[in-house]
């Protein structure tokens, strides 16, 4: 086994002569032709490990075939906004919520109320170009982080130690959608009366009150500002981003060191691109909601909306689509356990050879590396010490180490 990774209690005599350091970083994997670790495993056999093609080194293959020939034509990797897919995801995340406090300055809420309140704010440019930027910076996010999860997933950072990032993306990601179905509602025009349509056709097998709906709002309305909904829609509008902030929260909790933002260049090309998109191609606004008739034939957001066509088709419809929607995010949100890997030791230490230089407690992204003081015979006054829960043996801070004093598999150092 490897080396004792804890430091010792022994005092250090009063004259230590000081090991050179060159000397340690003479090591090289030379020295340990055979790589084998005491309790004499088989030398670890790179060369069969590549050659195994598994099912996802091919699906990998493929993708970087459809990847390679936009990185040919971007040239500059910084310009290839696929290799910041997540940090873009982060910053349009910020966009959607400081233009939503900024809607929100304006929105009334009661159902005539909050789509004259609307109807306000289309009269005024910014106010207009607000509104767009808020819905294309929402489209955005969900095809940017739709990008970075296929990227994690073919990149094979999605099982083992990170399940914890892929579930909580998953569920960052449907929570996410669903609030973009509240801010349709909210607007109270045909899209949102159509919308209102199909939660009922969901509903109506569980509750009566479905089928009273419709002439609950025609007597209902008269007396009713509605007043009460549109808050509660609201508060939902604005709890559901806080639900995926705490989700998202779990989603970076095991980094280190997590990137938030692209570099600035990328946030003046999207800012830049989202207010022309919001000044030329304003979201506009549909008549108001009216429950003596259904509207038929509307344009309705493909991409947030996709589910409208076959929901609206009674309640079987309605269930198809939404029994398919959650059995498919349980699905995507198990893959971890469905396709786990073959587990690799986490990373070991060798006391001996660590001299406490901290390169691989800075560089591990996971925070399975602590600098602990050292006080034992050595001349070093730190000691490197591998969390083992924390590692997910990617292997970094075997590159970080001049002293070859961290090895992984259960091989020793
Ligand atoms: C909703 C928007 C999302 C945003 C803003 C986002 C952003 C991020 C960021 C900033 C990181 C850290 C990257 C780094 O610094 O190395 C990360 C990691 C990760 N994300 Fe997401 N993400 C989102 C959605 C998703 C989704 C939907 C999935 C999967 C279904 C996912 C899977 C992962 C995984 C597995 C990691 C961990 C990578 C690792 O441990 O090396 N993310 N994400
Ligand atoms: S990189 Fe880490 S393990 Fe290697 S010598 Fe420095 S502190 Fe020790
Ligand atoms: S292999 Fe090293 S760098 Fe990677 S998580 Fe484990 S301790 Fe950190």
């Amino acid at each position: 086994m490897a080396e004792e990774t804890s430091p010792t209690t022994k005092q250090p005599p009063e004259q230590t002569k000081k090991p050179e350091l060159k000397k340690l970083r003479l090591f090289t994997w030379d020295r340990f032709p055979d790589n084998k670790s005491k309790e004499g495993k088989a030398p670890i056999d790179w060369q069969a490990r590549q050659a195994g093609g598994s099912i996802l080194r091919q699906v990998e293959r493929i993708a970087l075939s459809i990847k390679e020939p936009l990185a040919r034509a971007v040239k500059n990797p910084h310009l290839n906004p696929f290799y910041y897919s997540d940090t873009i995801a982060f910053f349009l995340l910020i966009v959607v919520a400081l233009t939503g406090v900024y809607i929100w300055l304006f929105y009334e809420y009661g159902f005539d109320v909050s789509y004259q309140s609307i109807e306000r704010m289309d009269r005024f440019f910014v106010s207009r170009a607000a509104r767009a930027v808020h819905r294309y910076a929402s489209g955005g996010l969900v095809i940017f982080a739709l990008i970075h999860a296929i990227k994690m997933f073919f990149t094979d950072r999605f099982r083992n130690a990170r399940w914890l990032a892929w579930v909580a993306g998953v569920a960052t990601f449907a929570v996410l959608w669903i609030t973009s179905i509240t801010g349709y509602v909210m607007i109270w025009d045909e899209v949102a009366q159509i919308l209102v349509q199909t939660f009922l056709n969901f509903i109506k097998p569980i509750s009566g009150w479905a089928s009273g709906f419709y002439l609950y709002f025609l007597t209902k309305q008269a007396f009713d500002n509605g007043f009460v909904l549109m808050l509660i829609l609201l508060v939902l509008h604005v709890g559901l981003p806080a639900l995926a902030g705490l989700l998202y929260w779990y989603h970076i909790k095991k980094l280190s060191r997590p990137k938030f933002f692209p570099p600035r260049y990328w946030m003046v090309i999207m800012t830049a691109m989202l207010i022309l998109m919001g000044l030329i191609f304003p979201t506009g606004l549909l008549p108001r909601v009216n429950f003596a008739y259904l509207p038929t034939a509307i344009p309705l957001d493909s991409f947030f909306l996709f589910y409208v066509p076959l929901s609206m088709q009674g309640v079987a419809g309605s269930w198809i689509i939404w029994s398919a929607l959650i059995a498919l995010t349980a699905l995507v949100g198990v893959i971890p356990w469905l396709w786990p890997k073959k587990k690799v030791e986490p990373a070991i230490l060798s006391a001996e050879r660590c001299t406490g230089c901290g390169n691989c407690a800075a560089d591990c992204p996971y925070k399975a590396i602590t600098m602990l003081p050292r006080d034992d015979d050595t001349p070093f006054k730190e000691i490197a010490q591998i969390d083992p829960a924390m590692c997910v043996s990617c292997g970094i801070c075997v590159g970080s180490c001049d002293t070859l004093a961290i090895s992984l598999g259960g091989y020793a150092p």
